[in-house]
């Protein structure tokens, strides 16, 4: 059984991810913004009213893990959002959102866990292959795409701070997933569901090791561009 660390976890992948860890045996504490209601029958444990972009509210959450005692195996942090915009009409208020929740969040969530990680912890932050610098073919969604090439690297950075101390860092891509996230993005893909890419996402922290740290996989395994 491993204790396990889930942000963003309301609604969508996260929420897959929390139910089959739970389901499979291990310890969650599933990190949520608003209420914890999703959790009420499903014995995961939570810690509601966490705003990732929020100083006060993401300490609040360190003192609660400090208060439970918890050594952390795997931190996992799902937290994002997209906005769409278009070249001629860039809302600047909107990509410092964007910037705010998909960048210095995984960074702020995961500084503040470091006192509660196991010694041979893994990290794992979702971020998303629009926000890959050697995939980019198509233009277009400015805010979403910088804001995941910065939680890229947030990502690769984190790998050469703290494989050094034993904590393996992997970036993950959950695959195009139907979620809310995605209700209004253009285009037209296969998408599958959350419960399949949360098992490809646990099935990639799974087999994170110290040797695979600081690569950036898709769910189903593929090795992506930076
Ligand atoms: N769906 C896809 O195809 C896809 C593809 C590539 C990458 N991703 C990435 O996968 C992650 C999960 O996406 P999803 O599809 O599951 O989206 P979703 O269903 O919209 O869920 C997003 C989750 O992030 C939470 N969140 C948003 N802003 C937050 C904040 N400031 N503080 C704390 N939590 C916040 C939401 O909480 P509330 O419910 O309270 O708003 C919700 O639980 C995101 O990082 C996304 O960029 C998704």
């Amino acid at each position: 059984m491993k204790n396990i660390l889930v942000v963003g976890a309301d609604r969508g992948i996260a929420n897959a991810i929390c139910l089959q860890l739970q389901a499979r045996g291990d310890h969650v504490i599933a990190v949520c913004m608003g209420t914890t209601e999703p959790y009420t029958e499903g014995g995961v444990e939570t810690i509601g009213g966490i705003d990732v972009t929020d100083a006060k509210a993401v300490a609040r959450m360190a003192q609660e893990l400090g208060r439970r005692k918890t050594k952390l195996d795997w931190v996992l942090h799902v937290a994002g959002v997209l906005g769409l915009d278009e070249l001629g009409k860039i809302d600047y208020d909107d990509m410092r959102r964007q910037f705010e929740i998909n960048t210095l969040g995984p960074l702020r969530v995961i500084e503040a866990s470091m006192p509660y990680m196991a010694a041979n912890a893994k990290v794992g932050v979702v971020t998303s292959r629009v926000g890959s610098l050697g995939d980019n073919s198509s233009g277009q969604m400015y805010a979403y795409r910088v804001s995941k090439a910065g939680a890229n690297m947030v990502t690769l950075n984190l790998h050469h701070d703290l494989s050094k101390r034993g904590i393996a860092v992997v970036a993950l891509h959950p695959g195009m997933v139907a979620t809310d996230l995605t209700k209004d993005y253009p285009g037209n893909f296969n998408y599958i569901q959350p419960q399949d890419a949360a098992k490809g996402l646990i099935a990639r922290m799974d087999e994170l090791t110290l040797a695979t740290s600081g690569q950036f996989r898709h769910a189903n395994g593929d090795q992506l561009m930076w």
